[in-house]
């Protein structure tokens, strides 16, 4: 398995997304998500992300973190090295909806009940969801910056967030922002300024819904011709191919593809063995 770097931190160049297990469409069958989680880490995945508001319901947030946590108690080797990245400032009332809050006294809170779940005295990597329309940015990555400097988190990471959020979370954590974790993918595209910069700031970029999405993933090869003749020529997967692709844009770049079943997070992670050449890069980016 590749590395990549997230602060002072190795982690596999490949993470695992945690969404897909808890979210609507989630397997029924708890099993197939620890069995989930157990091949990502028997292949060699030191980078798991989650988020307190991964649940369906109103009455089950962290979900997906109680999740990780049983799967990293029940594993049977060594977890020590493993990156959890969760995040706080968004939640769901139970109706499909995802809504943010920002407010510095609901981050602290959320952090609080993310320890409790993960069952740690200290979050590896805490990431601000996304922006609140309704609070100022600087009070949402100030009470980010408190947990910091408390040592309740490790890392702090920002996601859906633009250049200027970006420059400005990096001035309030006084240079200390491991990673951003915007949409990217084939389909979105428009994330490149951030990747860009953090590829010129040294800061670990963390593509979210690189396939696609849940509901996509699955036709990434019908939807994006060069992907599936690129996998066709080198006898992969097109998801194998979109990975590659992603970790060619920069050093900086570490995917978080989601998974449900044991066989994609496996198929993805086969990714990192994979380099692309320039000609394929070019019809890759340029059709
Ligand atoms: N920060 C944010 O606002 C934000 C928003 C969305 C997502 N995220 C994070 O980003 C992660 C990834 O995004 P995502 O889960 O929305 O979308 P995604 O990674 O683009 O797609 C996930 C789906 O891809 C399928 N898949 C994975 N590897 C595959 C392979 N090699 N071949 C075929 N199918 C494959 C999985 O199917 P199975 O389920 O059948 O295994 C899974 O449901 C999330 O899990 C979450 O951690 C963050």
């Amino acid at each position: 398995m590749k590395n990549r770097r997230i602060g002072a931190v190795e982690v596999s160049a490949i993470g695992l997304g945690g969404m897909p297990m808890s979210i609507e469409g989630r397997p029924e069958d708890e099993d197939r998500s620890i069995r989930t989680i157990h091949a990502a880490l028997d292949a060699g995945v030191t980078l798991i992300d989650t988020a307190d508001a991964y649940h369906q319901y109103a009455d089950e947030v962290g979900h997906n973190e109680s999740l990780i946590a049983r799967a990293l108690g029940s594993y049977g080797g060594d977890t020590s090295d493993v990156l959890v990245a969760t995040k706080g400032g968004m939640f769901r009332p139970g109706d499909g909806t995802w809504l943010t809050d920002g407010r510095p006294e609901h981050i602290r809170a959320a952090c609080e009940a993310s320890l409790k779940r993960l069952g740690v005295d200290s979050i590896g990597l805490y990431q601000h969801h996304r922006p609140d329309p309704s609070v100022p940015y600087a009070d949402s990555i100030g009470a980010v910056r408190d947990l910091l400097d408390e040592g309740k988190i490790q890392m702090a990471g920002i996601s859906n967030a633009n250049p200027d959020q970006i420059r400005q979370a990096q001035e309030i954590l006084g240079g200390r922002l491991v990673s951003v974790q915007n949409q990217f993918s084939p389909a979105f595209r428009s994330s490149e300024p951030e990747l860009l910069l953090c590829d010129e700031l040294g800061i670990a970029f963390l593509p979210w819904s690189p396939l696609g999405g849940i509901a996509q993933a699955s036709e990434l090869g019908s939807r994006f011709q060069p992907f599936a003749d690129v996998a066709a020529a080198r006898g992969v997967s097109p998801q194998q191919i979109c990975l590659a692709w992603h970790l060619a844009q920069s050093p900086v770049v570490i995917p978080i593809p989601g998974a449900s079943r044991p066989e994609s997070i496996l198929d993805s992670v086969a990714a990192t063995a994979l380099t692309l050449d320039d000609d394929e890069l070019a019809t890759l980016t340029f059709g």
